[in-house]
C-alpha cells in the first residue's frame, strides 16, 4: 500500500522525506509527492511514476523546508496520475494518507452539495476537505482532525502538516503508523514503517487506533502529544528504541533485491535454527513442548499462505494435530468455526496485512489464542498476538518474498518439532544444516537455471504441478513467476491436472513438474499424460533418476537426500531461481514488479 512520512525539525525537511519514501518505495511506486512550507506557504509537488520522477524535479528546484510531509502510492481510488498522486492540499492543510476510506463517496457527495470542492477523484481528499471545512468552523486543528477522523470508515493513516504552524500530525485506524523523535537533533518524524526512520529517529513510538499525535519542534526541544479523539491527553501508545539496523538494506554485489534475497538464505537458514534451538530463540520454542491444540487456524495470504500450507504437512504428519489453512481474505467473511482451546496461527512477512490482521481479530473476539510467525517486530501482528516467532529475515526489499517464505516455513517445522519435543534431536540440526548447504549449492549453479529459463522464457503459459508436500511449492513456483515475470501460471495438485487444467496442454504450455522421490512413479504416469499431449515438460526432479529424466524437455536434478522434512524448501529455491531468470530475460522490473506492493494493508 502506500508509504506515508512527514518531519519537522532544523535541517532540511527534503533530505529525510525523500530518503524515507526511498525506503517505503516498496510499498507502492505509482506516483510521489511532497508538500513543503516555504516562505509560510503549501507548496505541492507531485508527479505519476517511480519516486525518481520526483527526485528530478526537486534535484532541479533544490526547495529548502524545515517541515513537511511526503507520499509514495499504490493507487486504490482514482487513476494514476499526478492529480491523484499525494499530498492533497490547499492554503490551509496538505494530507497524505495510506489507506482507503471506505465512505468517502457518501461523504464527498454531501460536501459537493455543501459547496465544496474536489481536484482529483482519490477517497483521501475528503479528510482534506473535511478537515478544511471544520477548521473554517473552529479555527482549531486538533478539533478538526477529530471531527474529520470520526466522520470516516476504513483502515486509514493520515499525516498533516498545515499552514498555521510547524507541526506535525498523524491519526491512524488499522493501518501501520510510527511516530520518530530524535531528541539531540529536535526533529520530529512520522512514518508508514520504522524502517523509514533507522538513522534518523531513534525513539519511536506506535500509537492505537484513534490517538492523534501532535509533532512540536520548538527551539530547544521536541515533544510528541498524544490525544483521545476527545483531546484529553491520551497514553494509549507503545514507546521503543529504533533497534533496526541499516547494513541489511545495500543490494550489495547483487543486480537485484530479489537476487540479494535469494543468496542470503543458506546463512539465514543456519543462522535462524541456531537462534531457536541453541540460543536466545530456544525459550520461547520451549514453551510449545508438548503443546496439543484441539485444531489450528493457519491464516495468511499470498506466499504466507503457502508457507501455512507446507507448515499443515508438519503439524499434521508430526504432531498429528489438525491444521486448517486458510486464505485470511475469505475466513474473515466465513463465520469460521472456532471453538475453545483452538490456536490462530497468522503467518506475515509484513505483520501488516490488512485481511491478516482482521482475521487475528475475528479470533481474538471469540478468545481464540493468537500466535504469530511474523518477520517484523513491532508490526500490529507482533503487537497483538499472544505469542511471536520472529523469522529473523532481516528487511525483505524485494516485492516478491522469497526467503521470507523459507524461513516461515521452517520457523513452522521448528514449531512443529518443538510440540513433539525433538529440538535435541542431532538429525534435526543436521537436516537443516544440509538444507542450507543444499541451498548454498543451487546459489552456486543459478546459471544452469538460467539455461532451462532461456529454453522455455518466451512460452504463452506454465502449469506448475506437484504431489504432497510438493503442492504448495508448485503453487508459490507458480506464485513467483506471475508476480515478476507477468506470465500466466498457475499451480495444481499434480493429480488433479487430468481432472480438468489438461484441456490447457499444448505446444505453447510449459508444465513445470516438481518431483521428490516419494510419490515418483504416481507422478512419473503425470509426466506421461502431459508429454503425450506435447506440453513443454520441465521437470525439477531428484538427481540420477533416468526413468523421469528422459521424459523431460528440460530436467533440473536436485539432491533429496537427508532432506526427509525439508526437501519443499529446497526444491522452491531452484523455483525462485527459474522465476527470476524468466523475468530478467523478459525485462520486468523485479524488485518492484507493475501493480504489487510489498504490504497490503487494505482489504
Ligand atoms: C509475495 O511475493 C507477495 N508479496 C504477497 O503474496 C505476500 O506474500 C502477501 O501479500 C502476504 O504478505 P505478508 O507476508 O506481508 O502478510
Amino acid at each position: 500500500m502506500c508509504g506515508i512520512v512527514g518531519y519537522s525539525g532544523p535541517q532540511n525537511s527534503v533530505g529525510p522525506i525523500i530518503e524515507g519514501l526511498s525506503r517505503l518505495e516498496y510499498r507502492g511506486y505509482d506516483s510521489a509527492g511532497i508538500c513543503l512550507k516555504i516562505n509560510n506557504e503549501l507548496q505541492i509537488i507531485k508527479k505519476e511514476g517511480k519516486l525518481d520522477n520526483l527526485k528530478a524535479i526537486l534535484g532541479e528546484s533544490r526547495p529548502f523546508s524545515n517541515t513537511g510531509i511526503g507520499h509514495t502510492r499504490w493507487a486504490t481510488h482514482g487513476a494514476v496520475t499526478t492529480d491523484n498522486a499525494h499530498p492533497h492540499g490547499n492554503e490551509i492543510f496538505a494530507v497524505v494518507h495510506n489507506g482507503i476510506i471506505e465512505n468517502a463517496q457518501s461523504l464527498k457527495k454531501d460536501l459537493l452539495a455543501e459547496g465544496f470542492q474536489f481536484k482529483s477523484q482519490t477517497d483521501s481528499e475528503v479528510f482534506l476537505v473535511l478537515l478544511t471545512k471544520f477548521y473554517k468552523q473552529t479555527g482549531n486543528t486538533l478539533q478538526s482532525i477529530s471531527k474529520a477522523f470520526n466522520l470516516i470508515t476504513g483502515n486509514s493513516a493520515f499525516v498533516i502538516t498545515e499552514k498555521a504552524s510547524d507541526k506535525l500530525y498523524a491519526v491512524k485506524r488499522s493501518a501501520p503508523l510510527v511516530v520518530g523523535e530524535n531528541k539531540e537533533n529536535r526533529e520530529a518524524f512520522v512514518s508508514s514503517d520504522p524502517f523509514a526512520l533507522v538513522g534518523f529517529a531513534p525513539r519511536i513510538y506506535f500509537p492505537q487506533d484513534g490517538v492523534i499525535c501532535e509533532g512540536v519542534v520548538t527551539a530547544n526541544d521536541v515533544t510528541v502529544n498524544f490525544y483521545e479523539l476527545d483531546l484529553t491527553p491520551s497514553s494509549r501508545y507503545k514507546f521503543q528504541a529504533n533497534s533496526m539496523s541499516m547494513d541489511s538494506t545495500s543490494k550489495g554485489p547483487y543486480e537485484h533485491y530479489m537476487l540479494k534475497e535469494i543468496h542470503e538464505q543458506p546463512a539465514l537458514v543456519d543462522k535462524l535454527a541456531a537462534f531457536y534451538i541453541k540460543n536466545e530463540g530456544r525459550k520461547e520454542l520451549d514453551t510449545l513442548k508438548g503443546f496439543k491444540a484441539p485444531g489450528w487456524h493457519l491464516t495468511a495470504c499470498g506466499t504466507a499462505w503457502h508457507a501455512g500450507l507446507v507448515i499443515k504437512n508438519y503439524f499434521e504428519q508430526i504432531n498429528r494435530q489438525r491444521a486448517d489453512v486458510d486464505i485470511a481474505s475469505e475466513f474473515r467473511y466465513r463465520e469460521p468455526i472456532l471453538n475453545k482451546g483452538e490456536v490462530g496461527l497468522f503467518i506475515s512477512q509484513s505483520g501488516e496485512t490488512a485481511d491478516t490482521l482482521a482475521c487475528q481479530e475475528l479470533c481474538k473476539e471469540k478468545g481464540i489464542e493468537t500466535f504469530s510467525i511474523v518477520n517484523t517486530e513491532g508490526s500490529t501482528l507482533f503487537r497483538n498476538s499472544d505469542k511471536n516467532f520472529l523469522i529473523h529475515a532481516g528487511v525483505e526489499i524485494g516485492v516478491a518474498s522469497t526467503k521470507a517464505f523459507t524461513l516461515q516455513a521452517l520457523t513452522g517445522y521448528l514449531m512443529s518439532r518443538a510440540m513433539e519435543g525433538t529440538l535435541d534431536d542431532p538429525k534435526l540440526f543436521s537436516e537443516i544444516q544440509l538444507l542450507s548447504n543444499r541451498i548454498g549449492e543451487l546459489c552456486a549453479q543459478s546459471d544452469s537455471l538460467k539455461e532451462v529459463a532461456e529454453k522455455i522464457y518466451t512460452k504463452k503459459g506454465f502449469i506448475f504441478t506437484g504431489r504432497g508436500k510438493y503442492f504448495p511449492i508448485a503453487l508459490e513456483g507458480a506464485l513467483k513467476l506471475k508476480e515478476i515475470a507477468y506470465v500466466h501460471a498457475e499451480g495444481y495438485a499434480a493429480g488433479e491436472l487430468k481432472h480438468g487444467p489438461i484441456a490447457l496442454i499444448d505446444e505453447s504450455i510449459v508444465n513445470i513438474a516438481v518431483v521428490g522421490p516419494e510419490l515418483l512413479e504416481k507422478t512419473v504416469s503425470n509426466v506421461e499424460e502431459v508429454k503425450a499431449r506435447r506440453g513443454i515438460m520441465v521437470v525439477v526432479g531428484p538427481k540420477d533418476s533416468p526413468e523421469i529424466e528422459h521424459l523431460a524437455d528440460a530436467y533440473i536434478p536436485l539432491d533429496f537426500n537427508g532432506l526427509p522434512n525439508l526437501s519443499p524448501l529446497y526444491v522452491n529455491v531452484a523455483l525462485q531461481f527459474l522465476a527470476y531468470h524468466i523475468a530478467k530475460l523478459k525485462g520486468t522490473d523485479i524488485d518492484k514488479p507493475r501493480n504489487l506492493a510489498k504490504s497490503v494493508t487494505v482489504e
